[in-house]
Parts: C-alpha cells; sequence; structure tokens
C-alpha cells in the first residue's frame, strides 16, 4: 500500500517555523520574567536573572516582524486552512465525518488574533514598568493575559492538527524535505510574478469579497500598523 504523506508548501514551512520558534522563546522568556518580578499568580523558583526583560523583549520584537509574512500567507495562498463560510454551520454536527477539520481552521484563525493580540498588548509595554514595581498598569495585565491565551491556543492547535492527521502531519510542518516545483531557488521568480499581480485590481477584488474574513484579516494589519504607530507616539 502507498503512503500519502502530508506536504507543506516550503514557504508556508518556513515562515510558520520562525513564527513558532520566535514564539516559543518569547513565551518561555515571558514567564521568567513574569516570575522574577511579579509572581501574583503563582511562582517557581526560577533564577532572578533581571536581564530576562530585555531577552524576552527581543524574542517578543522577532516575533512581531516574522508574524506580518505568515498573516499574508494564510490570508492569500494559505485561506483554504482559514475559516471558511461554511465552517461554523458545519462545526454544529459533531458526529459529521470531517468535523475536526472545521475545528483546525477555526483554531488556525484563532492561532492569528491571539498572536496579534500578544505583539499589540507587547507594544504598549514600557520596559521601566516592571523594575518600578508597577504592576496594575491595564496594558500590563492585557499582556500577561495574551501569555494565557496565546497557551491555551497553541495547546488547541496543537491538539486539533494531531487529531486531524497525527504525528506526520504535526511534523509534515518542520521538516526540510521539498519537491523540485517548491524549492527554494524558485522563490525570486514566484514572489515577482505574485508580486506583479498584486496591484490595485488585486485589491479591488479583494475588497469585493462578501465573506467577513476579509474584515479580520483588516483588523489584523491594522493593529499591526497601530502597535508601531502608537509605541513611537508614547515614546515621543
Ligand atoms: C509546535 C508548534 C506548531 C505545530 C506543530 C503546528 C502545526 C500546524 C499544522 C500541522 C498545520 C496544518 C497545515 C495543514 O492544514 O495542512 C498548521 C497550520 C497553521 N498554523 Fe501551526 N503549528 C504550530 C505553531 C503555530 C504558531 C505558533 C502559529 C502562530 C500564529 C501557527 C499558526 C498556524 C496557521 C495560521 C496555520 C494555517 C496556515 C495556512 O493558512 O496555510 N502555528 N500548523
Ligand atoms: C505570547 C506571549 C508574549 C508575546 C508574543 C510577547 C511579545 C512582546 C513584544 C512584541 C514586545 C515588544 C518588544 C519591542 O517592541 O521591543 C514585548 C514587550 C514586553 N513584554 Fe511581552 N510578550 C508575551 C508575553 C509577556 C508576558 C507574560 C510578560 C510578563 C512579564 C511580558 C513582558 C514584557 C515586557 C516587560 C516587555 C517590555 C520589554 C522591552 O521592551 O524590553 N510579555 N512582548
Amino acid at each position: 500500500m502507498k503512503v500519502i504523506r502530508p506536504y507543506q508548501p516550503l514557504l508556508l514551512r518556513f515562515v510558520h517555523g520562525l513564527t513558532t520558534l520566535f514564539l516559543i522563546l518569547a513565551m518561555i522568556t515571558a514567564y521568567w520574567t513574569y516570575d522574577v518580578y511579579d509572581g501574583r499568580w503563582g511562582q517557581i523558583p526560577l533564577p532572578k536573572f533581571e536581564e530576562i526583560e530585555g531577552i524576552h523583549g527581543t524574542f517578543g520584537l522577532w516575533t512581531l516582524l516574522i508574524f506580518p509574512t505568515l498573516v499574508f500567507y494564510a490570508f492569500h495562498q494559505g485561506r483554504k486552512r482559514l475559516i471558511q463560510r461554511n465552517t461554523l454551520a458545519n462545526l454544529t454536527h459533531i458526529s459529521q465525518k470531517g468535523w475536526s477539520y472545521h475545528l483546525h481552521r477555526v483554531i488556525n484563525t484563532l492561532m492569528l488574533i491571539s498572536l496579534t493580540f500578544a505583539v499589540f498588548t507587547g507594544k504598549m509595554m514600557d520596559e521601566k514598568w516592571l523594575p518600578n514595581g508597577e504592576l496594575n498598569h491595564v496594558w500590563y495585565l492585557g499582556h500577561l493575559l495574551s501569555w494565557v491565551i496565546m497557551f491555551i491556543s497553541l495547546a488547541f492547535h496543537l491538539l486539533v492538527s494531531a487529531k486531524v492527521g497525527g504525528l506526520p502531519f504535526l511534523f509534515s510542518m518542520f521538516n526540510w524535505f521539498y519537491t523540485p516545483q517548491d524549492s527554494p531557488l524558485r522563490w525570486a521568480n514566484n514572489l515577482k510574478s505574485y508580486g506583479q499581480n498584486v496591484n490595485f485590481s488585486w485589491v479591488k477584488l479583494w475588497w469585493r469579497r462578501t465573506f467577513w474574513i476579509k474584515w479580520l484579516e483588516l483588523l489584523v494589519w491594522v493593529s499591526l500598523v497601530a502597535a508601531w504607530i502608537l509605541a513611537m507616539v508614547k515614546e515621543a
């Protein structure tokens, strides 16, 4: 019997992998920062390493910098793996075959929303708050909450992906194998011809789409741009 190996486009694996790597490093260092400066909701005795705040800021920033590539990919090339028009209706038929595929699409979409919230609230943080013992700023509490939301979303993302295709499916997102058509040597050309299609009529076509997910995409882009602008205004 021929075994069918799940295959993911290399570009998706690349942007998804880097986002995952930086996010996990940001989440570990975030917990450590919380442990050093706060600890109101529980603590484990980690070393009191105060530089961890700056290290977290760096991993957070790297996540924020790579994330837009995954957002663009997911809402365009990969949009079939996000919520579809019929997804929510299908979710009500739990016993139906393929139910977990629909749930998977909802969780993929949730991942994008959760990470947008985490990086947005991160950009609103002030590095002096925690060393000064100012632990009740609304943005800090929001940023703490974003960690919990991200943790829960990631746990569901892993569980539902495992349910959809087991370990081979999970690993298909992180291996190095690629087909000749998917070779990085072709990326420059592929991106160039894709870029040539992204013009005013492409935007008009996108705008005319009736499915509400375009509003979600717009919200994500507006939040990412606003995060940078507001952070600059705050500093000025
Ligand atoms: C260890 C961590 C992770 C694993 C094992 C994993 C696994 C997967 C798998 C198996 C898929 C499905 C591909 C398909 O439907 O064929 C997927 C898609 C997706 N994942 Fe993850 N993921 C991880 C972390 C993340 C993180 C941190 C994000 C952050 C936003 C994320 C966002 C997404 C999105 C948006 C999609 C849909 C992509 C598309 O539209 O093409 N994942 N992931
Ligand atoms: C999903 C989890 C998290 C992500 C993705 C994340 C991401 C970010 C981002 C993008 C920044 C802005 C970095 C910059 O502009 O230079 C940031 C800053 C910050 N975050 Fe987080 N963060 C997370 C959780 C947390 C948690 C739980 C804490 C609790 C202590 C925390 C504490 C901070 C602090 C103190 C800053 C300001 C540090 C600085 O700018 O040097 N973060 N975070």
